[in-house]
């Protein structure tokens, strides 16, 4: 899409919404507002250093069309990343996920067909379910919709919305469903910040089960790559895979982690599994690839985490308000 300069970016105080705003500020000449309400996941600290010109925050709900409507009217696209983004939290009290993930997308929605502006809708992988872990076959655009958790059923009920509103009212949006994240900024209850946080605390990693659960990891940059790929060259009403051929057990990367950060690789605990834990996600993000000629930068996983347990290991301050918390709702899990 030729001529963004302004983009509103929903989300943009989380993981991988801070992670594309820099992706944005340092790569284009684009100016960012941000749309975050700063829940528990939300951080003003994601954003500090950046210039005050060109990136502005505005504290607000995305269910809320009164706050949405104006910074909607005046951006040139929006990208959509507010979410409540943890099935662990959705299994506990789904309800904050019906209102953000649901009633949001439909107020972000309603706000874009009004003003006619270019929308891109932030989803995930785990709306296609999971697979067994000898299935040669990995998630297309064409894979049925599956979704296991609370979680993951309301981001498959707002990428429906998404198209439906493409259809019924021409909005102008496209779709992208990306495998799991890591890097800089990701909150610690997250797996793999969790266990970097927990062995720089002391305190054991915790596994969930035996750990054969499979995901496929990406890194943010990759994914804010992808984004802005498909936002300049993605065909309107499309959807595309976003992955990076980056497929690791729990177990594998548990190990991982612990012999970077000079720990015995058996060094973790085994907890209470997951209910309803998705076993395996694996992408094939060939569309992305041929069609709009993307691939991912960060194909050295090892080296990619290194560099995370670093981040992790010198942004201490930024990381360590949320750490009990995070680790007290474990508790009551009994994770
Ligand atoms: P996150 O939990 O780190 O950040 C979510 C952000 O949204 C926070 O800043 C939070 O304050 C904000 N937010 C929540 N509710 C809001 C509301 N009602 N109004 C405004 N802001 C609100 O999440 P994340 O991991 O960065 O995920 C971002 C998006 O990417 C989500 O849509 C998620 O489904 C999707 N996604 C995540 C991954 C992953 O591996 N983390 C993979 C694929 C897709
Ligand atoms: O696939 C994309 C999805 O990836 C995103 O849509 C979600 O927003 C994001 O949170 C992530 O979902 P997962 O449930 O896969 O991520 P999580 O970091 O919670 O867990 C990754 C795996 O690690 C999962 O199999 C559960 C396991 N796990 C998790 C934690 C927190 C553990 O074994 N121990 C733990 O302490």
């Amino acid at each position: 899409m030729q001529g963004v300069r302004n983009l509103l970016v929903t989300g943009g105080a989380g993981f991988i919404g801070s992670n594309f705003v820099q992706f944005v500020l340092e790569t284009t000449d684009c100016s960012v507002t941000v749309l975050d309400k700063l829940t528990y996941a939300g951080n003003k600290a994601s954003l500090a250093g950046l210039d005050p010109n060109r990136c502005r925050l505005v504290v607000g709900d995305i269910a809320d069309a009164d706050a949405v409507h104006p910074l909607v009217g005046e951006a040139d696209a929006v990208v959509h990343y507010a979410a409540e983004s943890h099935n662990d939290n959705s299994l506990h009290d789904p309800k904050p996920f019906i209102d953000t993930n649901i009633l949001g997308t439909y107020t972000l929605l309603e706000a874009v067909r009004k003003y006619g502006k270019r929308y891109h809708h932030i989803s995930t992988d785990e709306v296609y379910g999971d697979l067994e872990l000898d299935d040669p076959e990995r998630f297309t655009e064409a894979t049925p919709y599956n979704p296991s958790s609370p979680y993951s059923s309301t981001k498959a009920a707002s990428d429906l919305l998404v198209r439906a509103w493409v259809r019924s009212f021409g909005v102008q949006a496209t779709i992208s469903n990306c495998s799991n994240n890591y890097g800089p900024y990701q909150h610690v209850e997250k797996f793999i910040p969790r266990q970097i946080t927990n062995v720089l605390d002391g305190i054991r990693p915790k596994l969930y089960g035996a750990g054969a659960n499979v995901r496929d990891w990406i890194h943010a940059n990759d994914h804010s790559d992808a984004v802005w790929t498909i936002l300049q060259k993605g065909t309107i009403g499309e959807t595309y895979l976003i992955g990076a051929d980056g497929e690791k057990s729990n177990k594998e990367v548990v190990e991982l982690i612990l012999s970077l950060m000079g720990q015995p690789s058996d060094a973790y605990d085994q907890v209470v599994d997951r209910v309803g834990h998705d076993l395996r996600y694996a992408i094939d993000s060939s569309k992305l690839r041929t069609e709009l000629a993307w691939s991912p930068r960060y194909s050295d996983f090892e080296h990619g985490i290194s560099e995370t347990i670093r981040w992790y290991e010198e942004n201490e301050p930024w990381w360590r308000p949320q750490k009990a918390a995070a680790e007290q709702r474990y508790v009551e899990l009994g994770q």
